[in-house]
């Protein structure tokens, strides 16, 4: 097939960005300020356990996301590091959560034991709450040099995004499925978007709005968060059956051998393939009108569709 100039010029624009660059950069800039944002207080005991999750690692996809756009939609990372911040407060706090034996009672995260095995049920449970609380102060009171308004809107987002409408209600309907061989495909699309899609829309959503993003801009941004989230939970459960442990890090075959519902055991693989290409192409056509500038982005959906670990 003969490309045209512009095509061609697409394709090394593409393959010039650097995403691992990228992600090591930011990655830098979050780790520092997550660092910065939560000093030891008293009683010592619960800063240290909020500390121990929140410091413990973590690719950092959602502070990534948010400083992506507020970049492109033309904001400074100084304008969105808070936000950046309390989205993973709010993301561990989760996690901490979902670990505790009322929940998944799971003794590793991050390769290191989990919260409540290392402080207690009590104080893990604690932590969780201190580490949402916190997540809201602290974007009201650090975030700089944007209007009122637009932080307010993103303090109103955050909070939808935890509650019922969100996380919470796609975790309760996760904890009833359990043990269901029976769910459809629209309950697990139920699940995934409202368990870790409405925190990575968030993500995107409010960098964007702190930047100025228009009505427009949102509803691009919002698709585009959306497909990537459903898109990452597909090729997941296809790497459950497809990827070797040695790639994954972890055990294979996990879903299958807890009769999990999942999408290739509810489409194929094949059909779960193809939707999750077809989840990043339309991602990806939600950015054409920002062009160079939304190449992190860009790279950022295309590294989901393509990893295999
Ligand atoms: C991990 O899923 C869990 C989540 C992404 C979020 C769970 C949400 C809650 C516990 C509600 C939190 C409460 C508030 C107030 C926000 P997983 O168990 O499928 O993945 P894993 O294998 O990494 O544990
Ligand atoms: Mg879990």
């Amino acid at each position: 097939m003969v490309q045209t100039d512009e095509q061609l010029g697409a394709q090394k624009k593409a393959s010039v960005f650097n995403l691992e660059g990228y992600f090591k950069e930011k990655k830098q800039l979050v780790e520092k300020a997550l660092d910065k944002s939560l000093s030891i207080g008293q009683p010592e005991k619960i800063y240290e356990a909020m500390r121990y999750s929140l410091l413990a690692g973590g690719k950092r996809l959602r502070p990534i996301l948010c400083l992506a756009t507020c970049e492109l939609i033309g904001g400074t990372p100084e304008m969105a590091i808070p936000t950046a911040c309390a989205l993973e407060m709010i993301h561990t706090m989760s996690l901490i959560h979902d670990d505790l034996p009322a929940m998944d009672n799971d003794d590793y995260r991050r390769g290191k034991l989990t919260n409540h095995k290392v402080f207690g049920e009590d104080i893990a449970i604690l932590a969780g709450d201190g580490l949402l609380a916190y997540a809201f102060e602290y974007a009201a009171t650090q975030t700089k040099n944007v209007p009122a308004d637009r932080l307010l809107q993103v303090i109103a987002r955050l909070g939808r995004t935890v509650g019922a409408e969100g996380l919470v209600g796609g975790q309760v309907l996760d904890l009833e499925s359990e043990g269901k061989t029976n769910i459809s495909a629209e309950t697990l699309t139920f699940i995934h978007t409202h368990k870790t899609g409405a925190l990575l829309e968030a993500s995107v959503v409010s960098g964007g709005i702190l930047a100025g993003a228009s009505p427009e801009d949102i509803a691009k941004l919002s698709k585009y968060a959306q497909n990537i989230g459903l898109a990452f939970q597909i090729i997941d459960d296809i790497l459950d059956v497809t990827a070797t442990a040695e790639q994954l890090g972890k055990t294979a075959g996990k879903d299958l051998q807890a009769q999990k519902a999942t999408y290739p055991s509810l489409w194929g693989l094949e059909k779960s393939k193809l939707q999750a290409r077809q989840l990043i192409d339309e991602a990806i056509a939600q950015l054409t009108i920002y062009e160079e500038k939304a190449e992190p982005l860009r790279a950022i959906a295309k590294f989901i569709i393509t990893r295999n670990h």
